[in-house]
């Protein structure tokens, strides 16, 4: 597990916005572009915005993949024979997207798409991408727990901590998968959003937690949240055929997942945005 620590500099009453964003599943012919364009240039916008990516960036399927269906490719992305240096594509492709992005990166794992890919050829197609654009302190494999420091002026500091992994699980309902989330965030003091990837909801649920203060005098309570990152890949498309519709799978959320930070001198507030 990767501990990262990172700091911003907040006055009194600033909003950071924080998405936390996955499964993007580009170089599939499902994957929704556009929509995926238009999220990346909602994180450009936002002066104070803060991501992290957690995994299945890119579909890495190619011909020596039992997966492989050349009718779930997006030719435009690559060309046939292309698909040899494959990796060499994936990572052209992630610098000339995400570079305007970049400096706002929190922290980038690995998913079972793009981590079985670079396990079975020997490359690290993640790190790559991220040295290449000069962010290689942000590469992550499995897990992450990421701190994020804020301090004002005065010195005075609040912090907010997250837990980061593609995950494992999908189930039918994003609710199931949420309930079991909030279990497995009681593991993890002071952990104050637990988010996976891989199952391609969005969503989250919060619990409240009851501590004390410092001179163990005053109640302090806040909310933590159990989150689904969300993805790309759209379930059916027309005239086209893919995983989803083959096992007769649900339509799935297509987007990511995000967060608003309130950092004070009082400590940080977390609030989930809703669609
Ligand atoms: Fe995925
Ligand atoms: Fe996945």
């Amino acid at each position: 597990m990767r501990l990262v620590t990172v700091r911003r500099q907040f006055e009194e009453g600033a909003c950071f916005p924080l998405y936390l964003w996955s499964d993007w599943h580009k170089g599939n012919a499902n994957c929704a572009k556009h929509i995926l364009t238009r999220d990346r240039d909602e994180i450009a916008a936002e002066p104070n915005a803060m991501y992290a990516t957690l995994g299945d960036l890119y579909d890495c399927i190619a011909f020596d993949d039992k997966r492989y269906d050349p009718a779930h490719v997006d030719w435009d992305f690559i060309e046939p024979q292309d698909m040899g240096r494959l990796s060499d594509v994936v990572v052209a492709d992630r610098v000339a997207f995400e570079s305007p992005v970049i400096d706002k990166c929190l922290v980038s794992l690995w998913g079972n798409h793009d981590g079985k890919f670079s396990s079975y050829h020997h490359t690290d197609i993640n790190l790559r991408a991220l040295e290449r654009m000069d962010r290689a302190d942000a590469a992550a494999r499995g897990a992450a727990l990421v701190r994020i420091v804020f301090t004002d002026a005065h010195k005075h500091a609040c912090q907010v901590v997250l837990n980061l992994h593609h995950g494992r699980r999908i189930a039918k309902y994003k609710s199931t998968l949420l309930n079991n989330l909030l279990i497995k965030l009681r593991h993890w003091n002071d952990v104050d959003i637990l988010a996976r990837g891989h199952c391609h909801f969005t969503g989250a649920a919060s619990e409240a937690r009851v501590g004390f203060d410092r001179n163990f005098r005053d109640l302090r309570d806040k909310k933590v949240y159990a989150a689904l990152t969300g993805g790309y890949l759209k379930t059916y498309l027309e005239d086209g055929s893919c995983y989803a519709e083959d096992f007769d799978l649900d339509p799935i959320d297509i987007g990511m997942q995000r967060f608003l930070v309130y950092p004070s001198r009082y400590g940080a507030t977390v609030k989930a945005v809703t669609e």
